[in-house]
């Protein structure tokens, strides 16, 4: 069957940070770009990030970016590459005064100033104390810079093609990627979008999690069309869980409660996080707060009737700044927690929040690969920023509010690649006849099943299995268990079967291709974590607790097919400074 094309200079998967920084660089440079998004652009899962977008800016008292890069290297438990992680914390400035001038509300300091927030991890003097790195706009930081790249993008004219959802890359016989398989949700009409440059932004996968602060959105679409194209997925194993999730309900409480001021208390009312991280205590780096949550939960000392959960305690802080810093916190816990944190504190728990692992990509944006001879070769057409990339600035750990600086830097960055690389003549390529037809296929398999899996039960098994066995401390047996459960729902996922066969604005439809991409990250996620025999960052297992730098200083590279795994080194060497030799990591 003919599949209807179109043609744009740059297709952008994806209208969150990262997605819309990188369309605003392409449509002024008078591009034709399409931003595809399943969701309307300012609903994208950036619209929740609260706490801030971290820049050394210095408003406050004294700060620079090499202290930020530090901070950043020990965060990411030494994994993170310091070239890419120079480039970050050196832009920071940069792109977030870009932004104040783009109409970005901050809050202000007296000064007139951009306000700053501590934040976990951030420190001033390598590791002396707690920093205001955290640029706010109270607890909405996410949705105000959603709002304001968005309204930039409409002023450039960017097209937007909205409830849109790619569902393919299309790779030619050089192995260039030449745009995307895509569908229209309201109609059920699938296109191809030809692109001399394609950028995937399509965030995070936390919906692989069944406690998870991640919108149903972030279902991993980005990783789905890479793995089933044949690229590999890097670091994988590395899942954040964010300290404070309302308990029962995964809604992000944000870490911004404890840079404001607020703590974390145990059932018998004691700060333990000054046993844990002596020095910086609530605010060290969230996988040190987790694991100790999870410690004081699992030694008997969690609050509420099934000792399960851990509060946060904030009503110190007075009505005032709580109005004024933390509104959004103070509505979710009324609405979520059912507690008014001016008087109470709120029931809070470990959950899965960020992957810091994703589609392997330089600080350019570019996706690049394993050359087989001990080198990377660069996939030409494809690029990558935001969650779904890993270039890799967060390692093994990310630090709060580095997420939001990271779309900014990266997102801006990739659009400045794909701008050179077109002028620098990278062409359309001729679509081949069968271009599209395995999607074709995917979707004709779905639509003809008249029996066969539920797509809700495999995903809850999905979810369920992941929460179990790839959670905040991992067992080996519990891993290999994993391995073994998630293997089969990946097999039983494949005779999916929904009951409504009409494609016009079909939810269930929607799932069951949604599901395929879960899969493709869930396997990616658990396949890594088990084959990784080390504890690092996020990365805890009971059978090997410590950090071994000696045989595992090195990336995962997993790859769709037979779930190979491949490795290759940490990039230790940053652009201009010295390189941060690893060392314990203690807070
Ligand atoms: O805690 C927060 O506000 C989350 C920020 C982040 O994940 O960077």
């Amino acid at each position: 069957m003919a599949i209807a094309k179109r043609e744009f200079d740059a297709v952008v998967v994806g209208a969150g940070g990262s997605g819309l920084r990188a369309a605003l660089q392409l449509a002024e440079a008078n591009l034709r770009v399409a931003v595809l998004s399943k969701v309307f652009p300012t609903r994208s899962h950036t619209v929740a990030a609260q706490g801030g977008v971290s820049a050394s800016l210095g408003n406050d008292e004294q700060d620079n970016w090499h202290w930020h890069m530090f901070d950043t290297v020990k965060g990411s438990d030494y994994l993170g590459d310091q070239d890419a992680i120079e480039f970050m914390c050196r832009k920071a400035g940069e792109v977030v005064y870009e932004l104040e001038h783009f109409g970005m509300p901050f809050d202000r300091l007296e000064s007139g100033k951009i306000y700053q927030r501590p934040f976990g991890g951030h420190t001033s003097n390598y590791g002396e104390r707690p920093v205001k790195r955290a640029c706010a706009a109270a607890d909405r930081t996410g949705h105000a810079m959603l709002h304001t790249l968005y309204q930039r993008n409409l002023r450039a004219r960017t097209q937007f093609f909205v409830e849109w959802l790619a569902l393919d890359l299309i790779r030619d016989a050089e192995g260039d990627v030449i745009g995307v398989v895509a569908l229209e949700m309201e109609t059920g009409e699938v296109m191809i979008l030809q692109a001399r440059a394609t950028l995937l932004a399509t965030g995070g996968a936390g919906r692989i999690f069944a406690s998870s602060t991640n919108a149903f959105i972030n279902t991993g679409d980005g990783l789905g069309m890479v793995a089933r194209a044949g690229l590999p997925l890097q670091d994988m194993e590395f899942y954040q869980f964010h300290p404070t999730g309302v308990y029962g309900a995964g809604v992000l409480i944000t870490e911004g409660v404890r840079g404001e001021g607020g703590f974390l208390l145990n059932k018998n009312g004691e700060r333990f996080m000054e046993r844990y991280a002596p020095t910086v205590k609530d605010l060290a780096s969230r996988d040190v707060v987790s694991r100790a949550m999870a410690t004081e939960i699992k030694e008997g000392r969690g609050c509420g009737k099934d000792g399960d959960y851990i509060l946060l305690k904030l009503d110190h802080l007075g009505p005032e700044i709580i109005t004024k810093r933390l509104p959004g916190i103070r509505e979710i816990a009324i609405r979520f927690a059912n507690v008014d944190p001016v008087k109470e504190p709120i029931p809070v728990v470990p959950t899965a929040h960020y992957m810091m692992g994703g589609i392997p990509a330089n600080y350019h944006g570019q996706v690049v690969v394993p050359d087989g001879r001990g080198g990377e070769r660069v996939i030409k057409g494809l690029y990558a920023a935001g969650e779904c990339a890993c270039v890799s600035v967060h390692g093994a750990n990310r630090l709060g509010c580095n997420s939001l600086l990271d779309l900014l830097v990266f997102g801006k960055s990739a659009g400045e690649r794909i701008v050179e690389d077109l002028k620098g003549g990278l062409a359309h390529k001729k679509l081949a006849k069968d271009a599209g037809e395995a999607t074709m296929a995917r979707l004709a398999r779905l639509d003809s099943a008249t029996s066969g899996e539920s797509v809700a039960e495999i995903g809850a098994e999905l979810r369920r299995t992941m929460q179990l066995h790839c959670g905040v401390f991992r067992f080996p047996d519990s891993l290999a268990e994993g391995v073994k459960k998630i293997l089969d729902i990946a097999e039983r996922a494949r005779r999916t079967f929904i009951r409504d066969k009409s494609s016009v604005f079909n939810t269930a439809r929607i799932e069951a291709l949604e599901l395929d991409n879960l899969v493709e990250t869930a396997v990616a996620t658990m396949i890594s974590a088990e084959a990784r025999k080390e504890s690092r960052g996020a990365h805890d297992r009971s059978d090997y607790p410590k950090r071994d730098d000696g045989n595992w200083m090195k990336h995962t590279l997993w790859y769709k097919e037979g779930n190979r795994l491949e490795y290759k080194p940490v990039k230790l060497k940053p652009l201009t400074v010295e390189a941060f030799e690893p060392k314990a990591r203690v807070y």
